[in-house]
């Protein structure tokens, strides 16, 4: 049984009980199956069958070293968003033709450096950006591989904050203006033109806003063929959903095919740029029960050791995330407000959860914390980042250790 499985005792990760993890390393710990990973990372590449793609795992989602280095080891690339991500990409052994460049902002320094490492691709965001990449490679005499990120205008139908492909979002070029562009870049000697790229959202749970990104990046890299760009391939971005709460998501088969058979068209190669979708289902946070105290006539707060500091998502997007009591408890179902310990009052983790009865001291896993939780983890209050424990093959191993005050302490005078 891999991933996150419960015996008649406890929940457990690939057999391994939480508890034992706990007990060894304190709470909070996120601990991740090395199992499920492997396991979504090749359901999603035979998804594509034989079309020709490449996964570029998108390192804001997680991007703790053993987790990389796994997703290495698959045949994995890279999606960065920030020199920063292409560095760690480079120390564990990524290969510059292996890493494509996003990112609304980047600075004269990324650019420079990213223009200098040759990447797969800089993904460019803005007219601006795209001059100041084809002035930097015109200066250090070389041609820069570029991409553009088409703003399509489709509406994710996700949280605001994670949608990113309407007008009124940050992101990307007006279509139309992409299409002006493809033109002039026969006479840009500086930069070769070698993608378009669309990313409409994170966590999209319906098929069709894909399609409709799929669509347009098809005709867009059309217009582009006929225009004389000789693109070596289109990047369709990540985005695709998780089920936080049991409810529907498509299958990594329905988005595969999707993007195949609206690109096919072009015959280019795909380049998708999942994170969510690969590392959410294969992390949980665990923590422990500090207190428990009357909030309502049927209601009572659980103050866990793990909030806001820990995992941002449901203080950020009032995200659900799954609560369960590590050990199995016998009782009839209490309604619980589920915080943690950090001075907000937006630090609510699970709101209104029926569950079989809490006491202090007790461990529960917040599930579905592979993705976007260690990566947004911060120090307010104080607070040391967490331990990260990596399950494989019944036994698990350490691959952060836990922050130490010492360790906080030790960039500042
Ligand atoms: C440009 C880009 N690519 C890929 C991703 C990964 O998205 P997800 O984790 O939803 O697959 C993101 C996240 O929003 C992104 O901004």
């Amino acid at each position: 049984m891999i991933g996150f499985s419960r015996t008649a005792e406890q929940l457990t990760c690939d057999g391994v009980p939480l508890s034992a993890i706990a007990a060894a390393e304190g709470t909070p710990v996120y601990v991740y199956g090395a199992a499920t990973l492997r396991q979504r990372y090749r359901e999603l590449d035979a998804a594509f069958g034989d079309y020709p793609h490449a996964i570029h795992y998108a390192f804001k989602a997680n991007s703790t070293r053993a987790i990389i280095a796994e997703l290495k080891a698959l045949g994995s690339s890279v999606d960065a968003v920030s020199i920063w991500e292409v560095e760690v990409a480079r120390k564990v052994g990524f290969l510059p033709r292996q890493i494509v460049f996003d990112g609304v902002g980047k600075s004269e320094a990324e650019l420079e450096r990213a223009v200098a490492l040759d990447l797969k691709a800089i993904n460019v965001e803005s007219l601006g950006e795209l001059a100041r990449v084809e002035a930097i490679a015109a200066r250090v005499g070389t041609v820069a591989r570029v991409a553009i990120r088409i703003n399509p205008d489709i509406d994710a139908k996700s949280h605001p904050h994670i949608s990113t492909g309407l007008k009124v979002n940050k992101f990307g070029i007006p279509a139309d203006d992409v299409r002006a562009l493809f033109p002039t870049f026969g006479a840009r000697p500086a930069v070769q033109l070698v993608a378009l790229h669309v990313h409409v959202g994170s966590q999209i749970t319906t098929m069709d806003p894909i399609r409709r990104a799929a669509l347009r990046l098809a005709e867009l890299a059309h217009d582009a063929q006929h225009a004389g760009v000789n693109l070596e391939y289109v990047d369709a971005g990540g985005g695709l959903g998780i089920s936080y709460d049991g409810g529907p998501v498509p299958s990594f088969r329905d988005y595969a095919s999707a993007f195949v058979e609206a690109i096919r068209t072009t015959r280019l190669p795909i380049v998708v740029e999942p994170g969510r979708s690969i590392v959410g289902p294969a992390g949980a946070l665990v923590a422990r029960v500090l207190d428990i105290k009357p909030r309502s006539a049927t209601s009572e707060f659980v103050v866990i050791d793990a909030g806001m500091s820990e995992l941002m998502r449901p203080a950020l997007y009032d995200a659900f995330h799954l609560i369960e009591p590590i050990d199995a408890r016998i009782g009839g179902l209490r309604q619980y407000e589920i915080v943690g310990p950090v001075c907000e009052s937006g630090d609510v983790v699970g709101r209104d959860r029926m569950l079989t009865p809490l006491d202090v001291g007790d461990l529960v896993a917040i599930c579905d914390a592979g993705a976007y939780g260690a990566v947004m983890a911060s120090n307010y209050n104080r607070r040391p980042l967490p331990a990260e424990v990596l399950v494989d093959n019944g036994s698990w191993r350490v691959i952060r250790r836990r922050q130490t005050l010492d360790d906080l302490l030790a960039l500042e005078t």
